[in-house]
């Protein structure tokens, strides 16, 4: 549905018209949130629909006839993980696997989102600062609107991921520093040369996509689930999922109750975690922020306060976990489970395992986020895995009773 208006995250008396392409409020700089006519979205029509992310069309910003550009993203399975539940004494554990999008990230969903309404409201050519998957899923969707994309990046960004950016034919830029500062070169070129910029908060829609994360959930389990366990950088998929739950009580779908939010960032760079544990209402930037969680090498942005409000609304917490504990998690979850994890996938269960281990009470079911696939990491990193793995074969005997 075409969204009746945008509007300030601080303060929602100032609203912005959709028909226009929008970033931040102008007024105060703070994101920009999509509201639509109506809450109507009958479950019905939507179950005899593709099974893609699409399917909540009514609260999309997509017209009624229009095609969105899309690649088929969404719609990805949540997979039971018998083995984690068992070894931590928990009844109903599962991930969310992102990895099975295009692009092999959660980030096609937003970019999906906010590429089909750039399209749409005559963007010529689009710009988005990224941490990796960001970039790759704004190439892919630029290449299928047929509009030009630059991509600024921290120059250690893994070889692969620029590789998979330029193959979608976007143009990439180095940048020394971290994603922020990549955020702001990004703004530069938008505003120097009219390129519109999708930078995550800084448009509104990339949350209205990710958002149908929390929708499948919905379905996938026949109500909300009792726990989320997120890989938190920039903070998106946090917020955009709380939207979707207050928009699902609006539409009947579900009642008040609401699941517990877990945000885990790495301990190099940890900035919800600090600002959470102080009780502040914005985070202070993680200066040298350094962690191997490529993701989440977020040292700041402007969606800290609708992140740290909607953990805190949640009754639910922020934990950091170190990059080595993510790693191992990782593995675990390809190892033990068959999960294609990445790294920030690793990081959701490693924080699952400290919160048990410091006997907090998580409401079941518990929901991971593998946020992408494992098959793009540095051939360092791959290395480093694959030598890990290699050891494991011979050490685990749990592994080597099962099989017989
Ligand atoms: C694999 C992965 N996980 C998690 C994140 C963090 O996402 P969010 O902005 O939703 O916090 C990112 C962002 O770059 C990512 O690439």
């Amino acid at each position: 549905m075409i969204p009746s208006h945008l509007e300030c995250s601080r303060d929602a008396a100032h609203r912005f018209s959709p028909e226009r392409l929008a970033t931040v409020c102008p007024d105060d700089g703070a994101p920009l949130l999509v509201r639509y006519p109506a809450y109507r979205m009958d479950r019905p029509p939507v179950a005899a629909r593709a099974w893609t992310m699409w399917r909540y069309r009514e609260l999309l910003p997509v017209g009624e006839d229009e095609q969105p550009i899309s690649l088929g993203e969404g719609a990805t399975p949540l997979v039971a993980l018998a083995r984690v539940a068992a070894s931590l004494g928990l009844d109903e554990v599962y991930v969310k696997d992102e990895a099975q999008n295009p692009t092999g990230s959660f980030k096609s969903r937003g970019m999906a989102a906010a590429v089909t309404v750039a399209k749409r409201l005559g963007a010529t050519a689009l710009v988005a600062p990224s941490a990796g998957n960001a970039g790759g899923a704004l190439a892919a969707y630029a290449a299928r609107a047929g509009l030009p994309a630059r991509i600024y990046v921290p120059r250690d960004t893994p070889a692969i991921l620029i590789e998979e950016m330029r193959g979608y034919g976007a143009e990439v830029a180095f940048v020394e520093g971290l994603i922020d500062d990549a955020g702001r070169l990004a703004g530069e070129y938008a505003r120097e040369r009219g390129a519109f910029n999708v930078a995550t908060f800084r448009e509104p829609y990339r949350v209205e996509g990710k958002k149908t994360m929390g929708f499948e959930l919905v379905e996938q389990l026949g109500g909300v689930p009792g726990t989320i366990v997120y890989p938190t950088g920039g903070g998106t998929g946090l917020v955009a999922m709380w939207k979707a739950f207050a928009e699902l009580e609006k539409s009947g779908w579900i009642d008040a109750r609401r699941p517990m939010l877990i945000a885990v960032q790495a301990e190099g760079c940890a900035p919800i975690v600090q600002a959470f544990d102080r009780g502040d209402e914005f985070a202070a930037r993680v200066e040298n922020g350094a962690t191997k969680l490529w993701g989440l090498r977020v040292p700041g942005g402007i969606g800290d306060r609708l992140s740290l409000r909607a953990l805190r609304e949640s009754g639910g917490r922020a934990v950091a976990v170190s990059d080595e504990q993510a790693f191992g998690a990782m593995r675990d979850l390809h190892y033990d489970e068959g999960v294609d994890a990445t790294e920030e996938g690793g990081a959701t269960l490693a924080a699952l395992r400290i919160l048990r281990h410091q006997g907090v009470a998580l409401p079941a079911p518990i929901v991971l986020f593998n946020t992408a696939t494992s098959l793009k990491y540095s051939p360092r990193e791959s290395e480093e895995s694959t030598a890990n793995a290699a050891t494991k074969t011979h050490v685990d005997p749990a592994r080597r009773e099962r099989a017989r």
